[in-house]
């Protein structure tokens, strides 16, 4: 999915952001535990890849479990999410008192990120929206030119599974990995990337990373469709991965 169809979703947006529940629960259950072992004293540096209209540690849970204070970078391409997700963070600022948010309109493949190195970088469900496999070596080079010596990298992610099927207007390119959407006029446009682990794992390691966690958990699905809220056995599995830069 394009940079213009991201804008004009997030346009035409009316609903309350949401910090997704998934990436909340992988935090709180696994990542934060890897940040407490961050021995450095002073704040934390995190930045946030594909924001969209507002960052995860908006969840209030999340960031309260953290007495350090938390100097967030969210980047999104999405004009319009970056302008929502700004001026959301100017009501919601006084609820988060050890949070320090920016917002930026940025493209991951624009390069090492603000010129900044960060204890902590999330890819909050845009690695999945790379369609190109130079792309996604591109966003992972970048990453690790963002990241403090010994910095990690947190990724989940959509990836591909023997049971997974598919139903209109979606199909599935088994030789590029690539789920096409169907659009209202008949074209076919390539909406998500779903690899297999074996291939995610594989380029974070050409990409300079160790991993080191590294889970599919065997109930948890990723709905590719929007519209749907409930999730089907058939919908891609979710791979979750703590990584450090080596
Ligand atoms: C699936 S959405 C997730 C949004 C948000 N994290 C959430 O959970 O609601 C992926 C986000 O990545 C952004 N994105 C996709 N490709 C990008 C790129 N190359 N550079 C920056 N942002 C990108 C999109 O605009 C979109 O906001």
């Amino acid at each position: 999915m394009s940079q213009e169809l991201f804008d004009q979703v997030y346009k035409k947006d009316k609903t309350e952001f949401i910090p997704s529940e998934s990436l909340c629960d992988f935090y709180k259950t696994k990542v934060k535990t890897w940040l407490d072992r961050i021995q450095e004293r002073g704040p934390l540096s995190i930045l946030e890849l594909g924001c969209g209209r507002g960052t995860l540690f908006e969840n209030t849970a999340l960031s309260e479990m953290e007495e350090r204070l938390l100097l967030i970078t969210g980047i999104d391409y999405s004009f319009w999410a970056i302008e929502k997700a700004k001026s959301r963070w100017r009501t919601m600022r006084p609820d988060f008192p050890n949070l320090n948010v920016q917002f930026f309109m940025k493209n991951v493949l624009d390069g090492p990120q603000l010129e900044k190195s960060y204890h902590l970088v999330v890819d909050s469900h845009l690695y999945h929206c790379l369609l190109d496999k130079n792309d996604q070596r591109k966003a992972l080079k970048n990453v690790r030119a963002s990241l403090k010596k010994d910095g990690i990298f947190v990724l989940e992610t959509m990836v591909s599974h023997e049971g997974m099927r598919f139903q209109d207007p979606f199909f599935y390119e088994k030789k590029n990995s690539l789920l096409l959407k169907e659009d209202k006029w008949g074209a076919l446009i390539a909406f998500r990337s779903i690899p297999s682990p074996l291939e995610v794992e594989r380029s974070i390691l050409e990409a300079g990373f160790s991993i080191e966690y590294f889970t599919i958990p065997p109930l948890l699905r990723v709905i590719p469709d929007e519209k749907r809220r409930e999730s089907l056995d058939t919908d891609p599995q979710c791979l979750r991965i703590i990584c450090r830069k080596t």
